[in-house]
């Protein structure tokens, strides 16, 4: 990682204007001394969010995300704090003095000709469009024939590439663009036994591809033949330095900020899907063009939503090919949803045919979670055939095994045993043994993260911690009804987490197992809602995966003012357990003597803060639900979550009310 000096990360703090910053994403409407506009955070209809101009700060009091300009992008691109930097870096041209090494600084600077070339044969592409004779008499009826609005050639910078042999690298080479960069780009094509030199792209209609923050990298060009046997019917970039086809998804940089705030992201296969769903409205789509879906296009989307739904064709192949990527997501440990459209159309065709209002309805009348998916697929064959049945709920239970998060796993398994009247124990079964299977195949050492805790030594503890149970229930129970927010009782969840962490990283909680493997283990498939703590908890697991232990004097020195504060903080502070311990009078072991004991407990509090947040947001929607099988699906989900909660309460002693 580049390191930025300190006095140029405050030099850009200074300088980044927080209404320009946001101002970029968002429309904000001045009230008073702040300004306001819908948080692009979370849905709302009247604006929560607000930015405080004199503070430099926003905050919206929605949803609770709030911080500088740093934090803004960070939060809105989903980037990191090095890259938020860079971006306000590059908004305000100031000078990152990076790395200045010679190599380095010649390699950034080859890249960013690669850019520039790329945004040089955009433009020129675009510029065949509308202003050359053959770009208006071919390409344009193309487009239009396709039905796209001059908006949407535009938004998408939508192109042509005139039908000649060498137009384009002539113009480009004129312009002094180095033969070097057009082979790399691939914009030209170069023989060197001819000595001959021509474009890749001729006669054909050019989809610029972008990266997230819009930056052109690559082509697809399309021919404009319907069915020409002897040419492709698209002709692709190649990989270079700036392109790699595995981690980019056409539209996003068009699609990111509707993605966010729908909380939903279409997944389509081609351009045209894109172009064609983005012009009738709906914005959050993006295609994979092509190539099958990879894990870093997953997690490019996990940055902006955890929810998939793909769209693809009814036939056969689209059958498989949304088969294979349910699977990826559901690794990824994204939520899946599956549109199937009738066989012989996709997703443009069939807009053009039926119009954006059906389109919308077709949409949320058959999306499927996965399970009724795989379901509804293997339903037919296995009717009345037991071994097919068999073989079907096994291809269920293989997808749910793929799921990273416990709680959602045991929600599924729940579900797939209702769906086909199985006996949920049996599925169990079935999914330890797969688990089993797996885990033996991909990891030569056993997983980090115990089931359970050390027997030993939790029962040196037992006794006081049975006397300090009920201590602590009324302590807890005190604590959670009070009137704080939601936010805020999952933040001190979160911190004394990290606080355990940080603090006994290296203590053992049974022999061959540290703490901070324990809980970052355990705790593996939670996501940390709290910035400062989910980066922090990142963190720590950076350290384990490097072979450090994530102990609190490796973050002392780190260049955050942030991280340094927060973990000094965590520092100077008792394990709170104690607290209630004490003022009940109960005589407590130090608290390092109680890590095992403890760690166990931070980590199921975690996990209990967040199934009734799940419980919550699930009654919360049954209030919009009309649809009975819907209502019905997340009265059953809930179902599923609280068996859950009172398993975790079970574990830590307390009583749920029901
Ligand atoms: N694709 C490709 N090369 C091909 C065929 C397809 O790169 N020879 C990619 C393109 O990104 C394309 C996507 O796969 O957008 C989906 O292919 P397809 O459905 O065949 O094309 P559409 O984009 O739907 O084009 P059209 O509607 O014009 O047939
Ligand atoms: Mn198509």
């Amino acid at each position: 990682m580049a390191l930025i000096k300190k006095e140029v990360v405050d030099k850009i703090i200074q300088q980044a204007d927080i209404t320009e910053v946001v101002g970029d994403f968002v429309s904000l409407k001045r009230k008073g001394q702040n300004l306001w506009a819908c948080c692009p955070f979370h849905h709302e209809k009247s604006p929560s969010f607000s930015v405080a101009p004199n503070k430099g700060i926003y905050k919206c009091f929605g949803c609770g995300k709030a911080g500088n300009s740093v934090q803004f992008i960070m939060d809105i691109e989903g980037s990191s704090y090095v890259e938020a930097l860079k971006y306000l870096a590059r908004k305000y041209s100031i000078d990152l003095e990076e790395d200045q090494s010679p190599a380095a600084m010649q390699a950034q600077n080859e890249r960013d000709s690669l850019y520039i070339l790329s945004d040089f044969a955009k433009q020129y592409f675009v510029n065949a469009l509308h202003k050359n004779d053959e770009g208006q008499s071919i390409g344009m009826p193309y487009f239009k024939q396709r039905g796209l609005s001059a908006a949407t050639i535009q938004k998408f910078e939508l192109g042509y590439s005139l039908d000649s042999w060498d137009d384009f690298t002539k113009a480009a080479l004129e312009k002094g663009y180095q033969l070097k960069y057009l082979e790399e780009t691939g914009l030209t094509i170069v023989k060197q036994e001819e000595g001959k030199q021509y474009d890749r792209f001729r006669g054909r209609v050019m989809f610029p591809i972008q990266n997230v923050s819009g930056r052109t990298i690559g082509f697809g060009a399309r021919t404009l033949k319907s069915n020409d046997k002897k040419s492709p019917k698209y002709v692709n970039s190649p990989e270079s330095r700036i392109y790699h086809k595995s981690d980019v998804l056409y539209g996003m940089y068009q699609a990111k900020q509707a993605i966010r705030q729908e909380d939903e992201c279409y997944l389509v296969e081609g351009y045209l899907d894109v172009l064609s769903l983005h012009q009738g409205g709906i914005e959050n789509v993006v295609a994979s063009s092509g190539t099958s879906l990879t894990e870093n296009q997953i997690k490019l989307i996990g940055r902006y939503t955890k929810n998939i739904t793909v769209l693809y064709d009814g036939d056969p192949a689209g059958i498989k090919a949304s088969l294979r990527g349910i699977d990826l997501i559901l690794e990824g440990g994204l939520n899946v949803n599956v549109v199937l459209f009738p066989d012989g159309d996709d997703p443009d065709s069939y807009i053009r045919k039926v119009g954006d209002t059906a389109f919308k309805a077709y949409l949320k009348d058959h999306s499927r979670d996965f399970i009724s998916f795989k379901s509804e697929l293997f339903a037919q064959e296995a009717k009345d055939n037991p071994v097919k049945k068999a073989e079907a709920i096994r291809e269920m239970v293989v997808s749910i095994a793929k799921i990273p998060d416990a709680i959602k796993r045991s929600v599924f398994l729940k579900q797939c045993s209702i769906q086909f009247g199985i006996d949920e124990q049996v599925l169990i079964s079935e999914y330890n043994k797969i688990a089993l299977t797996e885990q033996r195949a991909s990891r030569p050492a056993p997983s980090p993260a115990p089931a359970s805790y050390a027997p030993g030594s939790f029962e040196e503890m037992a006794a006081e911690a049975e006397a300090a149970a009920a201590a602590e229930a009324a302590m807890y129970e005190e604590e959670e009804t009070q009137s704080t927010g939601d936010s805020d009782m999952l933040r001190r969840r979160e911190r004394e987490v990290i606080r355990f962490i940080l603090n006994y990283a290296d203590k053992e909680v049974e022999e061959g197992l540290t703490t901070s493997q324990f809980m970052l283990g355990e705790l593996e498939d939670i996501e940390f809602k709290t910035p400062i703590y989910k980066r922090l908890f990142d963190l720590c697991r950076l350290k384990l995966e490097q072979g450090f232990l994530p102990t609190a004097s490796e973050f002392m020195q780190h260049e955050d003012k942030e991280i340094r504060t927060e973990v000094v903080d965590l520092l100077s502070e008792k394990y709170e357990l104690s607290k209630g311990w004490a003022t009940h009078e109960i005589i407590v072991p130090h608290e390092s003597d109680l890590v095992t004991y403890g760690s166990e407990r931070e980590v199921l509090r975690l996990k209990w803060r967040n199934v009734q947040l799940m419980i919550k947001d699930h009654m919360e929607s049954l209030q919009h639900l009309t649809d009975a099988a819907e209502l019905d699906k997340t009265l059953r989900t809930i179902k599923a979550l609280k068996d859950f909660e009172k398993q975790i309460a079970d574990l830590l002693g307390i009583v749920v009310s029901r």
